[in-house]
């Protein structure tokens, strides 16, 4: 078999697979096969029906618990993403190009958490950037409040529960969102937004507990001592036009709130 020891050898192996059209890394990390065969090697298996079916994994560390020792440190925006730089617990990170923080103003009234990531948002290490960020930035914006305004007022901060880019564009695992949650808590904590909109299901679930998302949607929450709105993803709507109705009267909800 063809060895690729060296670095030009790999790259030049890696373009020749985009040329022919692969676009995605099919595991959530990458597998060193080479590694694996040596693995399976050393373990005698105790009988043919008790045999892993994948890799075998080393034991899981309290991931949860670094997770909210490091969070918790973090005194400053600037803090909390070198925090979130340096936790290399969650499987997300090794298939992630980017660390995927925020956007927008932190002083901004108004903090919008959306589920994760997707290819776009990968690439630029920026938050609702592809389609689904243009739908976004054309709600807001409809009730008079951008991502770049000149003040805190008119602004909006957004962020993400999970800020790697899951394989696939799945949605983020329980386990995932776990070990996440203690950063999400800490980002609300120092930027004290006066209202959170919960973007879609995953972020409803992840901030109050609750999914089924067309049901939630528009009804006033409280999560992390903030105000909580749980509104319909802007994906989805992009897939179920019929839906922009309630995503209007959510927008009318939140402009009275914010008095504008
Ligand atoms: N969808 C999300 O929930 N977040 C992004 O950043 C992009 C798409």
């Amino acid at each position: 078999m063809e060895s690729y020891d060296d670095w030009h050898a790999a790259r030049a192996a890696l373009d020749w697979h985009i040329d022919l059209g692969a676009t995605e890394a099919i595991c959530d990390a990458p597998i060193n096969r080479y590694d694996l065969a040596d693995t399976s090697a050393k373990i005698a298996p105790k009988s043919a029906a008790a045999q892993p079916a994948g890799p075998v994994m080393a034991a899981e560390p309290d991931a949860v618990g670094i997770a909210k020792s490091l969070a918790q440190q973090a005194q400053t925006l600037d803090d909390l993403r070198a925090a979130l730089a340096q936790f290399e617990h969650c499987p997300l990170k090794p298939g992630a190009r980017s660390l995927v923080f925020a956007d927008g103003n932190p002083q901004s009234r108004v903090m919008i958490i959306g589920e994760a990531p997707g290819r776009d948002e990968d690439m630029q290490g920026r938050p609702f950037v592809g389609r689904a960020g243009q739908m976004l930035d054309k709600m807001f914006a409809a009730i008079g409040l951008s991502r770049s305004a000149d003040v805190p007022q008119n602004g909006i901060y957004i962020t993400n529960v999970v800020p790697w880019r899951p394989p696939q564009n799945r949605d983020p695992s329980a386990v995932e969102i776990d070990m996440m949650m203690p950063f999400v808590q800490r980002h609300i904590a120092l930027v004290r937004p006066a209202v959170i909109i919960a973007m879609g299901n995953v972020s409803a679930q992840a901030l109050l507990g609750q999914r089924g998302i067309t049901k939630l949607r528009g009804t006033w929450m409280q999560a992390q001592g903030c105000d909580v709105l749980p509104m319909l993803h802007p994906a989805y709507l992009l897939r179920n036009p019929i839906a922009k109705r309630d995503a209007w009267a959510d927008l009318l909800a939140l402009k009275q709130k914010l008095g504008m």
